[in-house]
C-alpha cells in the first residue's frame, strides 16, 4: 500500500502547491501555539522538525535564534531556504535546512533549548518519534508538539503518545485537545 503522506506524497504535494501559488505558501503565518510558547523565550538553539513552508524557522531565526530546520520534502526544504535567503543573511546564516525523515531522523542529545515538531505524520510510532525528539533537548529546554490526530490517511501525534513517551525526566505544561489538534507543551528538568 502506497503512503500518500509518505516522502513521496509530501513531494507531490509541495510541488503542486508551489507551482500553483508560491506565494500563498510565503504569506503562511507561523504557527501560534509555537508563537505562545517562543515568543517569551530568550533567543537559543531549536529544532523545527517538519518545517515545511518554513514560516516557523525564519519566524525563530528572526528572532536571534540559531535553527535546524529538518523536512523530507527536498522542494519544501528548497523553497524556504530561498525564502530565508531573501529575508536576508542574518536570518538565512542562522538556519541549517537538513533533509531527514522523521520517523528515523535522530536529533544530537540535548543539543536544543526548543524543538518543535507541528503536523507531521510518521509511518512508523509516533511515540518513539517524541522520544527520540525529546532526546534532543537540553535541561531546562523546551519541547512544543502539535497533532492534528483525525487528519485522514495521517498518523499524528496525540496527547497520549506523547505523555507515553515524556517521563519525570518532563515537567508537563500542557497536554490537551484543542479543538482538532493535539498539543503539548513540556520542560525538560534541569
Ligand atoms: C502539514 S505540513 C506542516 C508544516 C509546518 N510544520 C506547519 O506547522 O505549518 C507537514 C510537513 O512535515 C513534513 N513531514 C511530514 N511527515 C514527515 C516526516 N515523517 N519526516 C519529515 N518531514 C515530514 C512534510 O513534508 C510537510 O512539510
Amino acid at each position: 500500500m502506497t503512503d500518500d503522506f509518505g516522502r513521496a506524497g509530501w513531494e507531490r504535494r509541495w510541488t503542486q502547491v508551489l507551482e500553483a501559488d508560491a506565494p500563498a505558501a510565503d504569506r503562511r503565518v507561523p504557527n501560534p501555539s509555537l508563537l505562545a510558547e517562543a515568543a517569551h523565550l530568550p533567543a537559543g538553539v531549536a529544532l523545527d522538525a517538519g518545517a515545511g513552508h518554513g514560516s516557523e524557522a525564519l519566524w525563530l531565526a528572526a528572532r536571534g535564534w540559531r535553527v535546524t530546520a529538518v523536512d523530507f520534502s527536498a522542494t519544501a526544504l528548497a523553497h524556504a531556504r530561498t525564502r530565508a535567503e531573501r529575508a536576508g543573511v542574518d536570518v538565512a546564516g542562522r538556519i541549517d535546512w537538513v533533509e531527514g525523515d522523521l520517523g528515523d531522523w535522530t536529533p544530537p542529545p540535548a543539543a536544543f533549548d526548543l524543538v518543535t515538531c507541528l503536523y507531521v505524520h510518521v509511518a512508523g510510532s509516533v511515540t518513539a518519534m517524541v522520544r527520540r525528539l525529546a532526546g534532543g533537548v537540553a535541561p531546562g529546554g523546551r519541547l512544543l508538539l502539535v497533532g492534528r490526530p483525525g487528519a485522514v490517511g495521517q498518523t499524528q501525534l496525540t496527547v497520549d503518545d506523547a505523555l507515553e513517551a515524556l517521563d519525570e525526566e518532563w515537567e508537563i505544561l500542557v497536554a490537551e485537545d484543542r479543538g482538532a489538534d493535539a498539543v503539548v507543551r513540556a520542560r525538560r528538568r534541569l
